[in-house]
């Protein structure tokens, strides 16, 4: 949530601060703001995208080679002019960034009230930057040290950036919880809540970590801890993503670009790791932990959203090759519902951001109970990543679009591996199974780009279903999260209300809403369910639901029964949903594009969930 940039060197900082903005507003975008040093710390904000602050800064002069800037998810006080950030301190020779949430704010801030402190808006921000200058003044100390102070009586999550009227060459930021890159250039430094704002300048950066804090100070970089450690050598890194990742090439649309990546991330994230004609498959990164999961009594997944319709499938995967008792968890209910952890078992947290606050603290929570932590993400470095005992990246490239797409299927197909790992290990999975679980995962990628060829007659269904307020999807088996999944990307983009359901228990109460008017999209393919899934068609149509069905190529059954019928190839039952999501994807992004919603940025949603 919230995107933050800083830049300090000797381009025009406005111009890197506002491309970079843009990069993060899959982050919040509901008001943005920057600050610059021209004849005196400045600070222009505006309710809306980045393209309204934009506008609105065009006629100004303002040449500034140092400042902040951020796009906002509003927690603390509606989106509007006064709420976006950057914040001023009291004597407005401070301003601030900031991602996160300040939980004792409230506190602080009649502190500070009762000092005289005079606050324009609602934010807990405005607080925390009241609050260091307050430190400064009283303390005579520098401002990196009030910064410091102030940090350790914080409670919360915080990425900052804070700059001064007095310093044009100073840069103070701080982490803890919410993600901050650093990039180191030649005389230049930028810092930004991912690489993307950094990458087309250098390729050098550092990561900082929780609990650091970073002073850029006449072309030096300082890290610092906030209980006031020695300063550590910074440990550059360098990027491999790379400019293109991040652009649309020639698509509308992120999320359709992402959409049609599929084949190719689903290639990326087995390339190396699996061999089916050696009939080898390797996770480097779960290798000293497989025999830790191969003697697990239970495995917990926990995650989020769209993350959390990958752990549903991987529960039935594991259950069903490994024999081992699977529950799967909404990180935000596991995290404060006082849960059973034994010593030895195993939590895989999948995570496309590798930032969501109630996955970080559902594993921190589980960490400290003495369960093994395998991360399953896609963001490289990330703090799920970095907190987990061990993981696999899904390699799924930046995903900007803030409806998850390709981030899904390469998850599955990590999930599929990591299973297919501890059921040969543990003897669940016979060699010739095995083998041709393999061959099965190697055709995934061209059975994914037969289905975008259907691009367009799901288009046409789309356009038949574009005006309607309620869909209902409904799977079995394996298919019973692709409905969960096929109805959160609906609802996510286009606001049509949607409910995805195992289909049989359709009958305990959604039936009630079938009429003529209710498209109900059925993820009927040849699987072990099939049969019982024909039956429920049957229901849907004697009472005259409009049935759209996907099915695999060949169904001579179902095309008799339904209105709309969308073809995907055959492919092991388990390995289904990677490939019978992907109609449903293209089906709610063309609706919501009809519809003339935002596709890539939705209404009230954000990409990265850093507050709980
Ligand atoms: C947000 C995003 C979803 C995502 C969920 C979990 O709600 O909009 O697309 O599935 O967070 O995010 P994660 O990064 O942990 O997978």
């Amino acid at each position: 949530m919230c995107g933050i940039v800083a830049y300090v060197g000797h381009r025009e900082a406005q111009q890197v601060i506002i491309k970079g903005l843009k990069r993060l507003e899959y982050r919040g975008y509901d008001s943005a703001g920057i600050a610059l040093l021209n004849n005196g710390l400045n600070v222009y904000k505006k309710k809306g995208k980045v393209s309204d602050l934009e506008e609105y800064i065009t006629d100004e002069t303002l040449k500034s080679t140092i400042g902040i800037g951020h796009t906002r998810w509003a927690t603390h006080g509606e989106p509007n002019d006064v709420n976006a950030h950057p914040h001023y301190s009291s004597s407005r020779k401070l301003a601030i960034i900031h991602n996160g949430i300040i939980e004792n704010y409230s506190s602080l801030k009649q502190e500070l009230v009762n000092k005289g402190h005079i606050f324009l808006s609602e934010t807990d921000t405005e607080v925390l930057i009241h609050f260091i200058e307050d430190i400064w003044e009283n303390n005579n100390c520098s401002l990196e040290e009030a910064v410091r102070l102030a940090l350790t009586k914080v409670v919360g999550a915080y990425a900052i950036v804070i700059m001064s009227n007095d310093n044009p060459d100073q840069l103070i930021a701080a982490r803890k919880g919410s993600p901050l890159v650093i990039g180191i250039g030649k005389d230049e430094f930028f810092m930004a809540s991912d690489a993307t704002p950094i990458i087309e300048y250098t390729k050098d950066v550092v990561y900082l970590n929780d609990l650091e804090i970073a002073v850029i100070d006449n072309g030096q970089l300082l890290i610092k801890t906030i209980e006031g450690d020695a300063p550590t050598t910074p440990y550059i890194q360098k990027l491999e993503l790379e400019l293109e990742a991040i652009e649309k090439g020639g698509f509308d649309h992120f999320m359709l670009k992402e959409i049609f990546e599929q084949p190719k991330s689903i290639k990326d994230c087995l390339r190396g790791r699996l061999d089916s004609q050696g009939n080898r498959l390797v996770l480097g990164g779960i290798r000293e932990y497989v025999n830790k999961m191969i003697n697990a009594d239970r495995i917990i997944i926990v995650a989020c959203g769209t993350s959390w319709h990958a752990g549903l499938v991987a529960e039935y995967m594991i259950e069903e090759f490994c024999r081992i008792p699977v529950e799967v968890e909404y990180a935000s209910e596991f995290r404060y519902r006082n849960p059973i952890i034994r010593e030895g078992d195993v939590v895989i947290a999948i995570s496309q951001s590798g930032e969501t606050a109630d996955t970080l603290a559902a594993i921190e929570l589980a960490k400290s109970k003495g369960a093994i932590i395998i991360g399953v993400c896609n963001v490289v470095g990330s703090s799920i990543a970095r907190s987990s005992h061990a993981g696999s990246y899904t390699h799924a490239g930046p995903e900007i679009g803030v409806a998850s797409t390709k981030a899904f299927t390469a998850q599955l197909t990590v999930l599929s591996m990591i299973c297919l790992i501890i059921a040969q290990k543990r003897g669940t999975i016979t060699d010739q199974a095995f083998h041709q679980m393999l061959v099965e995962l190697e055709t995934v990628p061209e059975k994914v780009e037969k289905v975008l060829k259907l691009n367009d007659t799901i288009r046409d269904i789309a356009f038949t279903f574009k005006d309607v307020s309620n869909f209902l999807y409904l799977g079995r088996g394996y298919n019973f999260p692709v409905a969960l999944e096929g109805a959160l990307k609906l609802k996510e983009i286009s606001y049509i209300h949607a409910e995805g359901y195992p289909a049989a228990e359709m009958k305990h109460g959604p039936i009630a809403l079938i009429d003529e008017e209710m498209p109900v999209v059925f993820i009927a393919t040849h699987d072990s369910s099939y049969e019982k899934v024909v039956s429920n068609i049957q229901e849907v149509k004697a009472r005259k639901g409009r049935v759209i069905a996907v099915v695999t190529e060949g169904d001579k059954l179902i095309p008799q029964m339904a209105e709309f019928v969308i073809e995907i190839p055959a492919v092991q039952d388990a390995l289904i949903p990677i490939v019978s999501v992907i109609p449903l994807q293209l089906l709610s992004y063309h609706i919501a594009v009809m519809r003339g919603c935002n596709v890539d940025q939705p209404r009230n949603l954000a990409k990265s969930v850093t507050v709980e």
